[in-house]
């Protein structure tokens, strides 16, 4: 198949309406832990097969890969929207615009589309200070949108109360097995959307559940689309990562059908509250 033809074949991702009035695809690549080599070569077969989101990391270490597999996919930058993340060591006033220009620099951009604060880092406290620094690069352009990843509601009120301005996003841990119910309610209240990462339960057996396969096998879908198919119909953001290029269309066709009531009623019991990571937002350190 041509490279033409891939971008014909696959449909972009539908898109949610941020607060700020930015629009997200619906569905995104995560690309840890992909290397620069790796990411070069990956991404511009995901946005050839319709994927426009793209989510990485200054602690993924794939940044520079990451632009250039989108600069090599020849499809237009404004036409894709990439998030990167503060990581914990740059948290303060001055270091975040350090480490955004770091990004950009690695990526080959002038702007990223979403910058968010990797994780709260509570015990170091300057979660504050580094998002009144990202309201002012955002107002400068340097990003289009902000948020944050990792955060609890506490520390949104915070952020809230001490500088004004809620994020419009937060990306944490979340699929089926931890299904973060409270928190998504919170986020409803806020108009904050919910990204998920490991939404396919990294590090969990969900995939292999088999209330899930039966799922599939009577939807005429893979396990990952039903847990895909249904992160959308519960209206949060999946970034799943594959290295696998039949996965990665396999992963973005979840848009022109639909889980039954009763399918998603199962697989709201398979919340355990188990995360499949461990980390606990108000201890675990980011470097
Ligand atoms: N903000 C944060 O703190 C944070 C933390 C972790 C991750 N993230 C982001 O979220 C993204 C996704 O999370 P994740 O990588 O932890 O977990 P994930 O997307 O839930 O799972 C990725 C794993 O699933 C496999 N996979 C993908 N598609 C599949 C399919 N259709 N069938 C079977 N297996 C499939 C992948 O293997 P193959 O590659 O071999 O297909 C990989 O091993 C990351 O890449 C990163 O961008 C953010």
């Amino acid at each position: 198949m041509s490279d033409k033809k891939l971008e014909d074949a696959v449909p972009d991702a539908p898109r949610h309406v941020l607060r700020d009035g930015t629009k997200i695809p619906q569905l995104g690549l995560g690309t840890y832990p992909m290397d620069d080599t790796e990411a070069e070569a990956l991404i511009p077969e995901a946005l050839w097969r319709g994927y426009r989101l793209v989510d990485t990391a200054v602690n993924y270490g794939n940044e520079l890969g990451v632009g250039r597999g989108i600069k090599a996919s020849e499809i237009n930058r404004d036409d894709i929207f990439l998030t990167t993340k503060l990581p914990g060591r740059d948290h303060g006033t001055d270091s975040v615009r350090r480490s955004l220009e770091g990004s950009l620099e690695r990526l080959g951009t002038d702007h990223v589309d979403l910058y968010l604060i990797h994780w709260p880092n509570p015990s170091v406290d300057r979660y504050v200070e580094s998002w009144q620094t990202m309201i002012e690069l955002r107002d400068q352009g340097l990003a289009k949108s902000i948020g944050v990843s990792n955060f609890l509601p506490e520390h949104l009120l915070r952020l809230e109360r001490e500088t004004g301005e809620m994020p419009v996003i937060n990306q944490v841990e979340l699929h089926p097995q931890y299904q973060q119910e409270l928190l998504r309610e919170f986020h409803a209240e806020h108009k904050i959307v919910t990204e998920a990462w490991s939404p396919l339960g990294r590090k969990t057996d969900i995939l292999q559940h088999e209330w899930i396969a039966d799922i599939a096998r009577k939807q005429g879908r893979t396990p990952a689309q039903v847990i895909l198919r249904w992160h959308i119909q519960s209206n949060i953001l999946p970034i799943p990562k594959t290295s696998n290029v039949t996965r990665m269309a396999e992963n973005l066709d979840v848009f022109d059908w639909d889980l039954t009531d009763e399918q998603m009623r199962r697989l709201k019991m398979l919340h355990t509250g188990l995360s499949g990571s461990g980390f606990d937002p108000n201890e675990h350190e980011e470097l």
